[in-house]
């Protein structure tokens, strides 16, 4: 159990914890340009007021000044009402290969401001935008396997007046960070290290793995 008193604010902190903190944030930055990058996927965990709901979501963008972080969903997906009830979410990301796990809370808001969500629309690629022109909300039973997408579009890339349906559906979620759960696994020994935003300034600890 951490000890409130336990967190020092990071600049008082040791350089290797500061380090630590940097690390996260720029794995974070860098992930959602990279493909390959195991931090480009995470697990979103939201509350559904009966059970923890868990599913996977790209990681679109970070922002360490701002403690942001931004995913894109569908905005008939059942996430979005979760969020709107319950803006309190967790998320989880793990890197198989640095070992390298941080499980975070914080506050999600789906994005209501039109010019923003407009300019992150226009950024999309077509291929990304093609797929919130599915005709079925997410979710929708059906009789048979089936491609949630328009017909036309099944072969191709939509042309702008194609995708423009789209972007009623298209919904950026902003989650703004207040806790952080560092863990790696490394030979010589485990480390876990504990960063909340508290009063203002991020504080962190170095915790029992
Ligand atoms: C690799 C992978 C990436 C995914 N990325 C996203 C994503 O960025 N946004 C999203 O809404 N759903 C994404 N999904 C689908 C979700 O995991 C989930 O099935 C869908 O959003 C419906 O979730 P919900 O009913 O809880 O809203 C992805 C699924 C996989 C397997």
């Amino acid at each position: 159990v951490l000890e409130k008193s336990s967190l020092t604010p990071l600049h008082e902190c040791s350089a290797e914890l500061n380090k630590v903190f940097q690390d996260i944030w720029k794995r974070l930055e860098l992930a959602p340009a990279t493909r390959t990058e195991a931090w480009r996927l995470l697990t979103l965990g939201t509350w559904d007021g009966v059970t923890p709901q868990l599913r996977t979501v790209v990681l679109r963008s970070a922002k360490p000044e701002l403690r942001e972080l931004w995913i894109y969903t569908d905005r008939r997906a059942s996430k979005v009402p979760q969020i709107q009830q319950h803006p309190h979410v967790s998320a989880l990301f793990y890197d198989p290969v640095q070992q390298i796990q941080i499980r975070l809370t914080g506050d999600a808001y789906v994005e209501s401001d039109p010019a923003i969500t407009n300019s992150l629309w226009s950024a999309l690629h077509p291929g990304s935008q093609k797929m919130y022109c599915a005709p079925y909300a997410p979710g929708t039973a059906l009789d048979t396997p089936t491609v949630n997408l328009p017909e036309e579009l099944k072969t191709r890339d939509p042309l702008p007046e194609e995708s423009a349906v789209g972007r009623a559906n298209f919904a950026p979620v902003r989650i703004v960070i207040q806790h952080l759960d560092w863990v790696y696994l490394k030979p010589e020994g485990h480390l876990r290290a504990l960063f909340e935003f508290k009063q203002q300034q991020w504080q962190a600890t170095w915790a029992a793995t």
